[in-house]
């Protein structure tokens, strides 16, 4: 049987997705199909709604879509709690005539963190960044990546104060502080900001970024070094870019449509050697 899946945004074409999963399928003997699906303004429902018809068994969607999904799924499914906290779907699964939603990517950085040994568990975490990226981080970091604390860190002030305040008015504890007078002792870094997009680096001091034990970069490269990755590793910290966690979300994606999660390590490694081929 050919399963039938794909991933709706738009832009579209520069999409991974087709890749990584077609080697997942490879990896684990399944024979699926994985299509791109550019979804023009205001669509989003009809296409989704024919692919479902036409035999579609799930789909992933990415920029721009991922809050309109979860409001399809909200009106037409099951949406997961954690979708629910991240206010974003990015994984649709169509099941015995049920939709389910649901948003991979905190699972996916967790999971990515786990293969990395980073040192989660129990830890105060500076996170960088405060838009839809870091929503669906946090609640994956304290459940599943058993952290102790949150901090976050914004250019805009005022935006991470708002999800701190959200998040901790459901119990977790998390707060907000300003770049200019952020203190602490962090053990892990994670930079869920676009800044390295820009080449640019979040304005923390040296000497908070330095007794860090572990850092990550939401961001990736083709060189598996981004802006901040290189500042990290200049202060004597391990630090690593976000292919992974790209390859650990579809791996999530892909367990939720097959009952089985492929290995992230030779899907990982096949597609640094893609992003080289395409450099
Ligand atoms: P995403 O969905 O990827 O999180 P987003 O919602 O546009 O994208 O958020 C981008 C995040 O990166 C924001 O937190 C943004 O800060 P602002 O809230 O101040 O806009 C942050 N960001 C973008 N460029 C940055 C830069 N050069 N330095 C620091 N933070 C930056």
């Amino acid at each position: 049987m050919m399963y039938k899946y794909a991933v709706f945004g738009n832009p579209i074409a520069h999409s991974l997705s087709t890749l990584i999963h077609k080697h997942f399928a490879k990896e684990c003997g399944i024979d699926l199909s994985y299509e791109k699906i550019l979804v023009e303004d205001g669509t989003f429902v009809k296409t989704a709604q024919d692919f479902l018809a036409k035999g579609g068994l799930g789909f992933n969607i990415t920029v721009p879509c991922k809050i309109e999904a979860l409001n399809f799924v909200k009106e037409h499914g099951v949406l997961s709690n954690t979708a629910s906290l991240a206010g974003a779907v990015n994984t649709i699964a169509y099941k015995d005539g049920k939709i389910l939603g649901d948003n991979t990517d905190g699972f996916g950085l967790c999971l990515d963190l786990k293969r990395l040994s980073c040192p989660l568990e129990g830890s105060s975490v500076l996170v960088i960044g405060a838009g839809g990226a870091v929503r669906g981080i946090i609640e994956p970091l304290f459940v599943q990546g058993k952290v102790d604390n949150i901090v976050l860190v914004n250019r805009t002030y005022e935006k991470a104060c708002a999800l701190a305040g959200y998040f901790a008015s459901l119990g977790f504890k998390i707060s907000a502080e300003d770049f200019s007078s952020l203190k602490g002792d962090f053990k892990v870094i994670i930079n869920a900001s676009s800044s390295s997009l820009q080449k640019q680096l979040p304005p923390i001091e040296d000497e908070i970024l330095n007794k860090a034990q572990f850092a990550y970069d939401l961001m990736y490269h083709v060189s598996g070094e981004t802006i901040f990755t290189q500042k990290m590793q200049s202060l004597g910290v391990k630090a690593y870019d976000g292919l992974g966690m790209l390859v650990a979300q579809a791996s999530r994606s892909f367990e939720i449509w097959q009952g089985v999660r492929p290995s992230i390590e030779n899907t990982l490694a096949y597609m640094r050697e893609v992003l080289k081929s395409h450099a």
